[in-house]
């Protein structure tokens, strides 16, 4: 009997325990008083980039209605789609560089929609892109599922994009210095700088062919 009772404290406790790890954990990962408009609308800036304003672009400017719209190949420069598109891709990274005063800087393609209602979208960057730990200076894949997790990038392409400004110099100095696509190339770059990708999910691609030629074939 006196076994039985023992044994009950015992399991008892370590659901207590188990409870109050997974709460404590729980709101680590969800702090459930974030100030979510002014964590995304003060620390992030957004960029569409878009040849012509067409596609999904006035969809992700009603979600982020401060966002810049990058239109054109802007790149004034000669060369292949893929080596403009570059261009402007950096291009872009230089002007936040110059003109903003937020930290991260978000580039979204045009072909892309939101995974959430707009709330949930704006929460969902908020929490994601507070650091974990301070000097925590990450680039982030908001086009893939993650859960806070560094991950190694690939090279392969991305339809969502953050950087973090701390970085940025050295990153730009480094895009340029190789003549690689730009997804090779800030994975060549991050790699060089030692830089931290982290993910979530955010955006996915809403079925329409990229306007970038990728090794001969469209990517979706
Ligand atoms: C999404 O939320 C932001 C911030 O509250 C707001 O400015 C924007 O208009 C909203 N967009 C939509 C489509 O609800
Ligand atoms: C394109 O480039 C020109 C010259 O640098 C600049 O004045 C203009 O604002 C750019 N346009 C866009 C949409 O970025
Ligand atoms: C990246 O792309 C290559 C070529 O398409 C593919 O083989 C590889 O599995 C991709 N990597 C990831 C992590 O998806
Ligand atoms: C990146 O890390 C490696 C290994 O820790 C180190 O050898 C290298 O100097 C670092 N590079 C930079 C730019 O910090």
């Amino acid at each position: 009997m006196l076994r039985l009772a023992q044994s009950r404290h015992i399991l008892a406790l370590a659901t207590i325990m188990v409870l109050g790890f997974t709460f404590t954990l729980f709101s680590m990962l969800y702090e459930t008083n974030l100030n979510v408009e002014q964590l995304v609308s003060q620390r992030i800036s957004f960029v569409i980039l878009t040849k012509d304003g067409q596609r999904n672009t006035q969809i992700l400017k009603s979600h982020f209605p401060q966002a810049r719209v990058s239109l054109g190949n802007n790149a004034s420069i000669e060369g292949s789609l893929e080596d403009i598109y570059k261009e402007k891709y950096i291009q872009e990274l230089e002007h936040f560089m110059k003109h903003s005063k937020t930290m991260l800087v978000m580039l979204l393609e045009d072909d892309v929609i939101p995974v959430y209602t707009n709330k949930t979208l704006w929460y969902h960057i908020a929490i994601n892109t507070v650091p974990l730990f301070s000097n925590d200076l990450a680039n982030f894949d908001c086009s893939k599922r993650g859960l806070f997790l560094t991950t190694t990038s690939d090279g392969n392409k991305s339809l969502c994009r953050m950087f973090s400004k701390e970085t940025l110099a050295e990153q730009i100095k480094c895009l340029r210095s190789i003549t690689d696509p730009i997804d090779i190339t800030i994975h060549y770059c991050q790699e060089q700088l030692n830089i931290t990708q982290k993910r979530f999910l955010a955006f996915v691609h809403s079925g329409m062919p990229s306007v970038i030629q990728h090794h001969d074939t469209i990517i979706y």
